[in-house]
């Protein structure tokens, strides 16, 4: 394909340049220059006659989607019922957590309801795509497999195999010939991204992007690629452990927030469609420090082991590590407790840990969290009944949370009669009310 006209744009101030430079002349801003073609379509003049584009709201039907299960219902949960046509849906996640072989199972599914599906990849050759798809079970006349890191190459391959779904195996592996950029750079990723969302939405084909995330765990390349698609998931878990989970970070045809979740296996991914199942499997009842927690994941109820270790420290700065939750959550939580409860941890180690490898960041963990960490000071159980849940003020208070009814009824399907949570105004059934964190410690000591 013939290059474009591209000239490089400042990232940072917005300046034009029609070659490249170190550092930008508009603002001083260095290394900020970005690759773009040239733009040079002109704007449409309206008709005479021509009604023009804005309408009441009132008058706008509901949009039917037809949507196109994945095969794996973890995954549709997630995307709010399947594949919407013309959507573009980024997935991101750490090299090695499985996003091929995700991608390659919901490839697999759709393939088999007979429709073609294209799996590009710049990331593998064609022989290891098969050699995966092998032990997957993946073998299917209609599904198509290209290997190749050139945009046009992929676009062409579309129009032969007309697929009902496309995937692309990574986006920071494509380059489009109408940049001179190497691919993988800022101006190349979001070039490629852009001429797969235009093609997605001409021609109603669902398209999946795999994203890389960097060290620090966000999606590498730049945030306009987010803007410019659907939908955002996070693909993430414990590699050591065999849990995984798909999050919607943004999704326009669904709820964002919910929370898929898988097990990876001999072969491939596996539907974990009962988490708390998993997560409590190999729980030993009343253990000091460990707490049954109720939190919620989108709209899903998961009850999740929280196990605390707090023991006194030798020498240098106490430690606080944490697996699961966020560390400046905790700090919150132990200052809370000291100031409020009267507790001294300033001496202690402290060890927080959820178990499955599963990531919350639901506040609602709070108080499961505090009363872990109290009962393992106390070296005393909670009794074996409850489950908890409830957010913690600075003030040492107990603070509603959503989903009340959702979080009891999951926590008696696994055998704990009655949940430790934030007071209602209305008595509800299996909730043992607390209104602060006093109230809440003093279960630990009956
Ligand atoms: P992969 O899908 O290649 O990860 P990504 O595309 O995110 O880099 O697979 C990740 C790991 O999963 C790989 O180390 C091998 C393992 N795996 C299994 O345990 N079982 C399987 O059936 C497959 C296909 C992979
Ligand atoms: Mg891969």
């Amino acid at each position: 394909m013939a290059k474009a006209k591209t000239e490089f744009v400042c990232q940072a101030c917005g300046s034009r340049s029609p070659r490249w430079l170190g550092r930008c002349t508009g603002c001083g801003a260095w290394d900020s220059l970005v690759e773009e073609v040239m733009d040079a379509k002109p704007l449409k003049a309206r008709a005479p006659g021509d009604k023009g584009l804005a309408r009441p709201i009132t008058s706008v039907g509901a949009e039917k989607l037809e949507r196109t299960p994945t095969g794996l219902g973890e995954l549709d949960r997630v995307l709010g019922g399947g594949l919407v046509p013309g959507s573009v849906i980024l997935l991101g996640g750490e090299p090695g957590i499985g996003k091929s072989t995700l991608l390659l199972q919901a490839a697999r599914a759709v393939a088999e309801s007979g429709r073609a599906v294209l799996y590009a990849s710049g990331e593998e050759s064609a022989a290891q795509i098969a050699d995966r798809g092998r032990r997957l079970g993946a073998l299917t006349d209609s599904l198509y497999i290209a290997a190749t890191t050139e945009l046009e190459a992929v676009l062409a391959a579309v129009d032969d195999v007309k697929p009902a779904l496309l995937v692309v195996d990574s986006i920071q592996t494509l380059r489009s010939g109408s940049l001179d950029g190497a691919s993988g750079t800022v101006g190349q990723v979001r070039e490629v991204t852009s001429r797969l969302v235009d093609m997605a939405k001409q021609r109603g084909i669902p398209i999946v992007l795999v994203g890389h995330v960097t060290k620090e765990g966000s999606l590498a390349g730049p945030k306009v690629v987010e803007h410019l698609v659907d939908a955002v998931l996070a693909f993430e878990g414990d590699r050591g452990q065999g849990l995984r989970t798909v999050r919607a970070l943004k999704n326009r045809f669904g709820r964002g927030g919910e929370v898929g979740v898988f097990a990876m296996t001999e072969d491939g991914l596996e539907e974990v469609p009962s988490p708390s199942k998993f997560l409590l499997g190999d729980r030993r009842t009343s253990l000091a420090g460990s707490v049954v927690a109720s939190t919620c994941e989108g709209t899903r109820a998961l009850c999740i082991e929280v196990q605390a270790l707090v023991a006194p420290f030798n020498h240098g700065n106490p430690r606080r590590t944490t697996s699961g939750i966020d560390s400046a959550r905790l700090a919150m939580i132990l200052a809370v407790l000291e100031r409020k409860a009267g507790l001294a941890f300033s001496t202690m180690d402290v060890y927080v840990n959820l178990t499955g490898g599963l990531r919350v960041d639901e506040p609602a963990l709070d108080l499961a969290i505090g009363l872990a960490l109290v009962s393992s000071l106390r070296g005393k159980p909670l009794p074996p009944e409850f489950a908890v849940f409830g957010e913690l003020g600075l003030g040492g208070e107990v603070r509603a949370v959503g989903h009340l009814e959702a979080r009891i009824r999951e926590a008696r399907a696994l055998g704990f009669a009655t949940c430790i949570g934030p007071a209602s105004r209305e008595r509800i059934d299996g909730l043992m009310p607390v209104r602060t964190l006093d109230e809440a410690l003093a279960w630990i000591d009956r």
